[in-house]
């Protein structure tokens, strides 16, 4: 069995290879002029671990590409973050279910899927191979009894701000939104005062960096020390970082898209999981 490193996720795939003890396949990854994609994977397994994160729309192509150079042998696919979870039905009629379309072309090559966090169990349920990882664990122990109060920016979020503060051993809460009037919402912690505490705002994904944005001026305007955002997958689109940095908060993340950010791994809970399954 090897560890084949996908062009988005080199960094986590060797750190999984080594807590796993397995060795990483050769691969070569180019451009051509016009910008088609070329791979190739050498001294391959009869078994291979492929990881690739699924982060911009090259990556699936770079991903299908590895797929089919692998295809004569048996792959455990991990992809630390599902992108295009976030359209996991049909909103509008003729519209595509994007989730559906991936969850299609990675189940026809992978025995199993591992990913961390998908965005939401209607995205889940498009896969029949599909291991859910949840990472609050591992965010939880990162701010192990620090005297920290967890957020999460909604009530939707709440359970899993829940598992971390748990592990963490610290005081939670969520953001909830009032509406005052036709023009004003007002957002605030549900129960506790932040007033003087430092705040680590917990969510699956920043994106734009939109709901952390706002909801950190909030804490910061009633008296919070510091706000740090973590996250499990650092998308940072539209120069999200610059953004909060803006605002002054500290971005932390977990390595399922590589980021300067990337300060938690979820390399061992990977790495965990290829050995149940294997
Ligand atoms: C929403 O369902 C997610 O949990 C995140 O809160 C959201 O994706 C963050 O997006 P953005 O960074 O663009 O505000």
């Amino acid at each position: 069995m090897k560890v084949v490193a996908g062009n988005t996720s080199p960094i986590l795939a060797s750190r999984i290879a080594k807590l796993t003890g397995l060795k990483l396949a050769k691969t070569t990854f180019k451009k051509f002029p016009d910008g088609e994609i070329y791979v190739r994977v050498e001294d391959w397994d009869g078994v291979n671990v492929v990881v690739q994160s699924l982060s911009s729309n090259e990556s699936i192509v770079s991903l299908m590409l590895l797929l089919d150079a692998l295809n004569d042998t048996e792959i455990i696919l991990v992809i630390p973050y599902m992108g295009y979870a976030r359209q996991d039905k049909m909103f509008n009629k003729g519209e595509a279910v994007s989730i559906r379309a991936l969850a299609k072309l990675l189940e026809s090559y992978a025995s199993k899927i591992l990913t961390v966090n998908i965005h939401s169990k209607d995205a889940a349920k498009h896969f029949r191979k599909l291991i859910n990882i949840d990472a609050m664990p591992t965010i939880g122990k990162h701010f192990e009894n620090q005297d920290v109060v967890m957020l999460s920016p909604d009530y939707g979020s709440y359970e899993r701000v829940k598992v971390a503060a748990k592990v963490a051993n610290c005081e939670f809460d969520y953001l909830e939104k009032n509406r005052i009037d036709a023009e004003t919402v007002e957002i605030a912690p549900k129960k506790l005062n932040v007033e003087g505490r430092d705040v680590v705002i917990v969510d699956d994904i920043i994106s734009t960096g939109g709901t952390i944005v706002e909801a950190a001026k909030v804490l910061l305007s009633n008296g919070a020390k510091s706000v740090k955002a973590v996250c499990v997958h650092a998308v940072l689109a539209n120069y999200a970082l610059n953004k909060l940095q803006n605002v002054g908060v500290e971005v932390i993340a977990t390595d399922t898209i590589e980021r300067i950010v990337s300060k938690i791994s979820v390399a061992e809970l990977i790495a965990n999981s290829i050995d149940q399954i294997t």
